[in-house]
C-alpha cells in the first residue's frame, strides 16, 4: 500500500496523527484485532488499566525505566524453587483476589488461601502418621482430623500435600538442600481420618532480600506471616483446597503479608505433655497437637 492510498483508509487516517489525548483509544482500536474473545477482552482491559494508571502517576521517564529495571530483575531472580513474581503479585493482594473469584465456595466448606511461592511439587509420600519433619529443628507437632463432605461423610483416600517452615522459620527453598524438606503428601483414611506428625510452623519474614522485599522495605507495610502450615487437599469428585491452617494468638493474623487468614482457618495449637501421641508414638518431650476436619465441596 502506498503512503497515497494508505492516507484515503478511514481507519488509517483516525490513527495517522497520535496525540496523548487519543493515544489509548487508538491502541485499545488496534488490540481489539485479536479472533480469540478472551484475548481480546483481556487485552482491552490490560490497556485500558495501564493507560489509566500511567496518566494517573505521570511517571517520568526515569521512573519507568526503574519501573522496567525492577520487573526484569524480578523476573531474573525467579527459578524453578524461587518466585518473586508469585511474592509480588501475594503482598499487592492479587493473589488473594484470583482465589478469591475462583473458589465461591458454599458456607461450611473449608476456604481456600493462596498457594504462596513456597510450594513445591513432587513431596515424598508419608504414610499416616508419618513424620515430615525428620531431621528439622522445631517442636514436635501432630495434626490430626478427617476429611469429609458437605453431608459429614467422610471422604477416604483424600491427598493431602503439605508443606511448612521448620522450626526455625525457612522453607525448603531458603535451606539449600536437594533433600525434601518440611513437605510430604498423606492421604485419608477410608474413615476420612489422617494425622500427620511435624513441628510447630513460626511466623516468618517474606523473603527481603530480593526485588520485593527492596521494594516493602520503602513502606511501613509488614513483611511478617503468621504461624502456618499450608495444605492442598484434593480427591476425585471434590473441589481441590488449597489452604493455610494458622496458629490462633499469633501476633501477626491481623496484618499477614499476603492477606491470607481467614478466620474459619485460624486453629488451636495444644500443647501437650510426653506420653503417648495420636500416631502411638511415645513422646518423651512437650509436644503440641493440632485438630482439623476439612470440608470438601463436590466439582460442579
Ligand atoms: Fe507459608
Amino acid at each position: 500500500m502506498t503512503a497515497a492510498t494508505s492516507l484515503k483508509s478511514p481507519a488509517a487516517a483516525a490513527t495517522r496523527y497520535v496525540t496523548e489525548q487519543n493515544l489509548t483509544d487508538i491502541v485499545l482500536n488496534r488490540w481489539q484485532d485479536i479472533p480469540d474473545p478472551r484475548l481480546r477482552e483481556v487485552m482491552g482491559a490490560l490497556i485500558r488499566h495501564l493507560h489509566g494508571f500511567v496518566r494517573e502517576i505521570e511517571p517520568t521517564n526515569a521512573e519507568w525505566f526503574q519501573a522496567i529495571d525492577w520487573l526484569t530483575r524480578t523476573g531474573q531472580i525467579s527459578d524453578s524453587k524461587r518466585q518473586e513474581m508469585i511474592l509480588f503479585s501475594d503482598v499487592t493482594g492479587v493473589s488473594m483476589l484470583v482465589d478469591a473469584i475462583n473458589h465461591r465456595f458454599k458456607d461450611g466448606a473449608t476456604p481456600t488461601t493462596v498457594e504462596g511461592p513456597f510450594h513445591v511439587a513432587d513431596a515424598p509420600h508419608i504414610s499416616d502418621g508419618g513424620n515430615m519433619a525428620k531431621g528439622a529443628p522445631g517442636i514436635p507437632c501432630f495434626v490430626t482430623g478427617t476429611v469429609r463432605d458437605m453431608s459429614g461423610n467422610p471422604v477416604g483416600n483424600a491427598m493431602l500435600d503439605l508443606w511448612q517452615t521448620d522450626g526455625e522459620g525457612l522453607y525448603e527453598s531458603q535451606r539449600n538442600t536437594d533433600e525434601p524438606w518440611m513437605r510430604g503428601i498423606f492421604h485419608s483414611k477410608a474413615d476420612g481420618s489422617y494425622c500427620v506428625r511435624t513441628v510447630v510452623p513460626i511466623a516468618y519474614t517474606i523473603p527481603m532480600d530480593g526485588t520485593v522485599g527492596e521494594l516493602v522495605s520503602r513502606t511501613n507495610v509488614s513483611h511478617m506471616r503468621p504461624a502456618h502450615i499450608h495444605f492442598a487437599v484434593e480427591a476425585p469428585g471434590y473441589r481441590k483446597v488449597t489452604t493455610h491452617l494458622f496458629r490462633d494468638g499469633d501476633e501477626y493474623l491481623d496484618s499477614d503479608a499476603v492477606y491470607g487468614v481467614k478466620k474459619a482457618l485460624i486453629v488451636d495449637f495444644i500443647e501437650k505433655q510426653p506420653g503417648k501421641a495420636p500416631n502411638g508414638e511415645t513422646m518423651s518431650e512437650p509436644y503440641y497437637e493440632v485438630r482439623y476436619d476439612f470440608i470438601l465441596q463436590k466439582a460442579d
